[in-house]
């Protein structure tokens, strides 16, 4: 098959004086000081109903960066009108034309608006530079890339014939309508779940979540001047459960593909099952939801390694990916060197605005996430088996600011060592060298997910006892490095139990989520 050969797309480093660096915060600076008003966008129409609400900068929430427009029921159902009418042409096209469109939009990311799209996601989801870099830029535009080639794989692949029968498998979209429902923490994600159904040739309504609608706009307007046609991908926002309700309510409904929470997840499980006799089609249901992900040092480890692995893997994007490290169990033996590291590297993490490119750590997305968290750290300073060694302090005056913080626990079911926080906040249990094998044990049991884990050894016999314990406890597991940033094309993204269905993100398993396959036989 004749289809550009999907390569990674390069980190750029932004260093200080760089063009890039220059330009990032050139467009940074007119964002910031533009208002814009982000509309509906159903078919060609942009509609604003005039009830809006306005967007802030997590790291300095009194700054409003521009106002969206909130739907009502009736532009739902506009929504889907128009995404069914847009299928009868979209469906009919060409996988060459499709995958045309998706490769220039990646191309606009990589040149162009990469520069926009990272300073959209700084501000709207207050990434660093090197945060915003690797997701709303590199991650998109390898998504992109990898998908096209994957779905030329699939469009290949045929089934046997011989000189008297011609069979063929046409891999059709689904017959319907997919809704896309996105996070705020990953501008990839929120492009990547709307794009990837497209590009098989389904029409998307797509709900991005409240707090990244000011990049899903850049986002928009790329996949606009890429050229996907009006009404393939229409994006409304909302009352989420008005919304939610609606699209399920339409036997149109053939799919959804989400990211997000475990419970919101579950709620639309159930009520796809309380309308199924409704459908046309058994609708597919594609979820990648919470993690409660885990470290675990064995005492051959190298602390370096261990160390770094916690400090990035926790509190990079202030915590908040669904990959990020959160429960960490260290043996005795290694602790004391693993403390002193962890000190030395957590009180040189400088904080504050993204703009200011030395900053590692900057604000949590809202106030909500702000108080949740806070009210872990403050529940932790009371009780008597959890000691808070570094962070602690929290300020929300100008921006939702939480230290990077070490709670230390003596219980292994401590409630952060269970309970998704979301935010720069990491729980270490200590354990008796002794009981490496029952400490593997307990964090298998612990979680009730399976996202993301990692073992840090250099002990052979040692990783392939955790490969083999911990083999239904992360759908993403990482021997000797942090289990956060998957590459697209190199690590296949997803998890099982309570993380979700683990239809890989960025892979072939996920593209075939978003087809109907019709097998042709014909007989000479
Ligand atoms: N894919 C991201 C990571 O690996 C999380 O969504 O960190």
């Amino acid at each position: 098959f004749n289809v550009p050969k999907a390569v990674n797309e390069p980190v750029k480093a932004y260093a200080p004086g760089s063009v890039e660096r220059e330009r990032v915060l050139a467009a940074y600076k007119e964002m910031w000081n533009t208002q814009i008003d982000v509309p509906l966008y159903i078919g060609a129409e942009e509609i604003r109903t005039g009830n809006t609400r306005t967007m802030s900068a997590p790291h300095d929430h009194q700054h409003i960066v521009g106002t969206y427009h909130l739907a009502e029921k009736k532009h739902i159902d506009q929504a889907i009108a128009t995404a069914l009418e847009a299928r009868k042409k979209w469906a009919a096209m060409s996988w060459e034309n499709r995958a045309a469109i998706f490769l220039k939009a990646a191309e606009l990311i990589a040149g162009p608006y990469r520069a926009k799209i990272n300073a959209a996601t700084m501000i709207a989801q207050s990434k660093t530079i090197h945060q915003a870099e690797i997701d709303a830029s590199c991650e998109l535009i390898d998504f992109l890339r990898f998908n096209v080639e994957y779905m030329a794989q699939i469009y290949k692949e045929q089934p046997q014939s011989d000189s008297s029968t011609w069979n063929r498998v046409e891999h059709r979209p689904l017959e319907g309508f997919v809704y896309a429902i996105t996070p705020f923490n990953f501008t990839a994600i929120a492009a990547n779940l709307p794009a990837s159904a497209a590009m098989m040739g389904n029409v998307v309504v797509w709900k991005p979540s409240d707090s990244q609608i000011f990049s899903a706009k850049v986002i928009i307007d790329i996949f606009k001047e890429a050229g996907v046609p009006d009404g393939v991908i229409n994006v409304v926002y909302g009352d989420p459960i008005m919304i939610t309700e609606t699209v399920l309510a339409s036997p149109d409904f053939a799919g959804v593909h989400f990211t997000g929470s475990t419970h919101v997840f579950k709620d639309i499980w159930a009520k796809i099952g309380a309308n199924i006799h409704s459908y046309k089609t058994y609708p597919r249901i594609v979820g990648e939801t919470g993690g409660k992900d885990f470290i675990i040092a064995h005492p051959s480890a190298n602390v370096k390694q261990v160390v770094t692995g916690i400090t990035r893997g926790a509190f990079e994007f202030q915590g908040q990916k669904c990959s990020a490290a959160s429960r960490v169990y260290i043996p005795q033996s290694l602790w004391p060197a693993v403390k002193n590291q962890l000190e030395i590297d957590v009180n040189s993490m400088k904080m504050g605005s993204p703009e200011d490119m030395s900053n590692f750590i900057t604000a949590v997305i809202h106030e909500g996430s702000f108080d949740k968290l806070a009210s872990y750290i403050d529940q932790a300073k009371k009780d008597a088996d959890a000691e808070i060694i570094l962070g602690g302090n929290y300020d929300k005056s100008k921006g939702y600011f939480i230290e990077p913080t070490v709670i230390v626990t003596t219980n292994p079911k401590y409630t952060t060592m269970e309970t998704e926080l979301f935010g720069p906040v990491v729980t270490i249990y200590v354990y008796e060298d002794a009981k490496w094998s029952e400490t593997l044990e307990l964090v298998d049991a612990t979680s009730e997910y399976a996202l993301t884990g990692a073992v840090f050894s250099q002990c052979r016999y040692a990783v392939e006892e955790a490969v083999i314990a911990l083999q239904n406890a992360a759908g993403n597991f990482y021997i000797n490095d942090k289990p956060t940033g998957a590459v697209v094309g190199n690590q296949p993204f997803g998890g099982a139990r309570a993380s979700g269905t683990n239809d890989k993100a960025g892979s072939m398993l996920n593209l075939l989520r978003w087809v109907s396959p019709r097998t042709i036989k014909e007989t000479f």
